[in-house]
């Protein structure tokens, strides 16, 4: 039965704390589709199909002509960070798009202000900045938060917001008594606790006012029971962590490929130079363990080898990544894979990716806008993990163990859209296609 979903009406205001390399990217991008200067290309809600029905119905519409989403021409951008740099700047500072096009896109741009951010900087050693809020404590940063918010919308009309985090990567940190309970959460907030990260005092303003927030960064921010908790209460949906781009995206493409054939890995090496900003914070080793938890957990999920000791049970897994200033956003990665097949026989597999970092973020950033708010007026609240998709380390209730085989993904992500719709879902069983042939023999 199609679910009960309510109008994309109005203007979806998309909040994003981190005005830096993601960000702008993604914001100058959907201007530049807007003025038809270029394509949403890799935004799956842009340019993705669905199939709908049997094989020999031959449907398959683009996925935004079938769910209904915010309109590209109905969204406005806002959000916060640490320096005072307009979107026109930070995009020019960050070297992704051509200078061309973003003088092209100037007059938006630079409208867009960050409004003054909450940092920490022993969640962030590499980099200061002055467009900070001060307040007498951590609760009233979140209240000063709920105000930007509150006026955000107001400002701009907005019918809806959606926040999706797109700020440095903080220092690594694990879930403590403070993270438990929305009861210990709010005092925590009210006593100041050092165990709550700038990025929870975002996620707590966005889901106590029950705006869908998802987080693109591996810190825990969102994932933590007291916010999931909250979610539920106020009917908002979450989702995190970390945006599945560069080096991980092809290691969920491959690695269920080589699991599906029963091949065995031995080891898997893999390393990466960057220069952007995110590289020199991630060149603290306190902000580079989180990044390096996120990114070892793939494998695991993947291979099980609890399940397939003869085949995954002893891998050799490395994950590295060098700061490298001259190669800006264009981060290299390497990959060097050890396999084993019939009879143990070893072989090799090197992988050098030379991708655009926030080329590939970008569109993850629209489409999760997209549908987060899509999520939210179809009344799903809670853990969003039909978005695992876009995530190296989907956030799932603890029962769960993360899927991450992008395939496996992909599906789950269609089959909720058609569930949404009151469209079958789709098995790929397809045995009927053959039952009519074998009555008639
Ligand atoms: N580019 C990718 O492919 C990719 C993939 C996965 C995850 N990520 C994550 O996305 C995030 C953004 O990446 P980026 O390349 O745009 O980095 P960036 O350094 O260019 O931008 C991050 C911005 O966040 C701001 N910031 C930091 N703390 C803040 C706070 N508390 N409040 C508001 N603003 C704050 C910084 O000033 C900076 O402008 C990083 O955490 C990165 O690890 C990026």
């Amino acid at each position: 039965m199609k679910k009960n979903i309510t109008t994309a009406d109005g203007k979806l205001g998309i909040l994003i704390p981190g005005l830096g390399a993601v960000a702008t990217t993604m914001i100058a991008g959907v201007i530049a589709v807007n003025k038809e200067l270029s394509k949403p290309i890799g935004a799956l809600t842009q340019m993705g199909n669905i199939r709908l029905g049997k094989r020999t119905e031959n449907r398959y519409p683009l996925i935004k002509d079938f769910v209904p989403l915010a309109g590209l021409n109905d969204i406005v951008f806002g959000g916060w960070d640490i320096y005072t740099d307009n979107v026109f700047e930070a995009a020019m500072n960050s070297k992704v798009l051509e200078p061309v096009l973003l003088h092209a896109l100037k007059p938006e741009l630079e409208l867009i202000k960050p409004m003054k951010a909450v940092f920490d900087e022993s969640y962030i050693k590499n980099i200061t900045g002055t467009n900070i809020k001060n307040a007498a404590s951590k609760m009233e940063l979140a209240k000063e938060l709920m105000m930007d918010m509150e006026l955000f919308q107001k400002n701009n009309g907005c019918s809806r917001l959606v926040i999706i985090w797109c700020g440095s990567t903080e220092k690594y940190i694990e879930v403590s008594e403070v993270h438990e309970t929305i009861e210990a959460f709010e005092e925590g907030l009210r006593q100041d606790d050092p165990a709550i990260a700038p990025s929870m005092i975002y996620a707590y303003a966005a889901v106590k006012m029950g705006i869908p927030f998802a987080n693109g960064a591996p810190n825990l921010s969102i994932d933590i029971p007291a916010l999931e908790s909250l979610a539920k209460i106020t009917a908002t949906p979450i989702a995190g962590k970390d945006f599945k781009t560069g080096q991980t995206l092809m290691k969920t493409i491959l690695a269920p490929g080589l699991h599906a054939r029963a091949l065995g890995v031995r080891g898997w090496f893999s390393t990466n130079i960057l220069g952007n900003r995110d590289g020199l914070v991630l060149d603290d080793p306190e902000n580079f363990k989180t990044k390096e938890v996120s990114k070892l957990s793939v494998l695991d999920d993947i291979f099980q080898p609890e399940l397939n000791p003869d085949l995954y049970g002893d891998i050799y897994h490395k994950v590295r990544i060098n700061y490298y200033p001259p190669h800006g956003d264009n981060k290299e990665s390497w990959d060097n894979i050890d396999i084993f097949g019939w009879l143990g026989y070893g072989m090799q597999i090197k992988i050098n990716f030379l991708c655009r970092d926030s080329i590939l973020a970008a569109p993850i950033v629209l489409d999760l806008a997209l549908f987060m708010d899509l999520a939210k007026r179809a009344g799903m609240s809670g853990i969003q993990e039909w978005l695992s998709f876009y995530f190296k380390s989907p956030q799932t209730a603890p029962e769960l163990r993360p899927e991450h085989d992008i395939f496996k993904q992909l599906i789950k992500l269609q089959n909720t859209l058609r569930h949404m719709m009151g469209e079958d879902l789709i098995t790929h069983l397809g045995l009927d296609y053959y039952e009519h042939e074998a009555q008639t023999l």
